[in-house]
């Protein structure tokens, strides 16, 4: 995780994004230490990476790499505003990680932010999302260099410009997710690979109900995705929530602001 110590909204690069709505600097850091504590508090390690800046999306974190098997394929930003967090995050796998691997991007990727993974569905599969940030070319690359297979789904609704706030991993084999946030082809991919699957509505999606993150067990979403809250509960999980409403203001929440690593 960043802290959002230069978090802004000075330009906009998705559709929640309007540099006429100021956030509050204060407010953000107090939600994102609430975020870190809530991770802590259920026994997860959390790692922080230094803020940069001039860099006022490096909050964002889980968009800076994606990694399986101790293996990152780093990302390369579509925006030139982002393109400087790749480094950080390249920099952080270099000193904190041991014996990990890391590889840097030829095509376009944003991380976990267009790449989740599945460890007990098919022995392992990766789910790629791109229309909007991702290029496809790059879930071949990912292939590649993480030797599992991706799965490639195609985006449609600029509100949910990123798989993440499509689509989340509840445990091992387990989604959920909002069809219509997927091209027709796509929808059917994922109703048959994952016919038991949650399904998310607009407004959960819209309320960041998507942008989770699942140990399992616990679920940590956004607060305003009440309902979404009790959707997860009535399937067996733990909701857990957090409110992130600044972090919104640039459109993100919870998944965006956690970058999961996977030895
Ligand atoms: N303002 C950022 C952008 O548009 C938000 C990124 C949200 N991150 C995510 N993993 N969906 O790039």
């Amino acid at each position: 995780m960043c802290p959002p110590e230069h978090f802004t909204v000075e330009y906009a690069i998705n559709p929640w994004m309007d540099t006429k709505i100021a956030v509050d600097g204060a407010l953000a850091l107090k939600q994102w230490a609430s975020l870190r504590d809530t991770l802590t508090d259920l026994g997860h390690l959390v790692h922080v990476l230094d803020a940069r800046p001039g860099l006022p999306d490096m909050v964002y974190s889980a968009n800076g790499a994606f990694s399986v098997d101790g293996t990152v394929y780093g990302a390369r930003f579509k925006y030139p505003q982002r393109a400087g967090e790749a480094d950080e995050h390249r920099a952080f796998y270099a000193e904190k990680t041991d014996n990990w691997r890391f590889f840097a991007p030829e095509q376009v990727n944003e991380g976990e932010g267009d790449f989740t993974y599945l460890p007990g569905a098919y022995g392992g599969i990766v789910l790629a999302g791109y229309g909007f940030r991702t290029d496809p070319a790059a879930h071949a690359e990912a292939q590649e260099i993480l030797g599992r297979p991706v799965i490639s789904l195609k985006l449609v609704d600029p509100a949910f410009y990123h798989l993440d706030t499509a689509l989340a991993v509840l445990d091992d084999r387990h989604v959920t997710y909002y069809p219509e946030a997927f091209s027709p082809a796509s929808q059917r991919v994922l109703a048959q690979l994952f016919p038991d699957a949650l399904l998310a509505d607009r407004s959960d999606a819209e309320a960041f109900g998507l942008n989770l993150v699942s140990d399992g067990r616990h679920v940590i979403l956004n607060t305003e995705a009440t309902a979404m809250g009790h959707k997860v509960r009535a399937a067996g999980y733990l909701p857990v929530h957090v409110n992130l409403s600044e972090l919104k203001l640039g459109g993100g929440s919870v998944k965006c602001a956690v970058a999961e690593l996977r030895p």
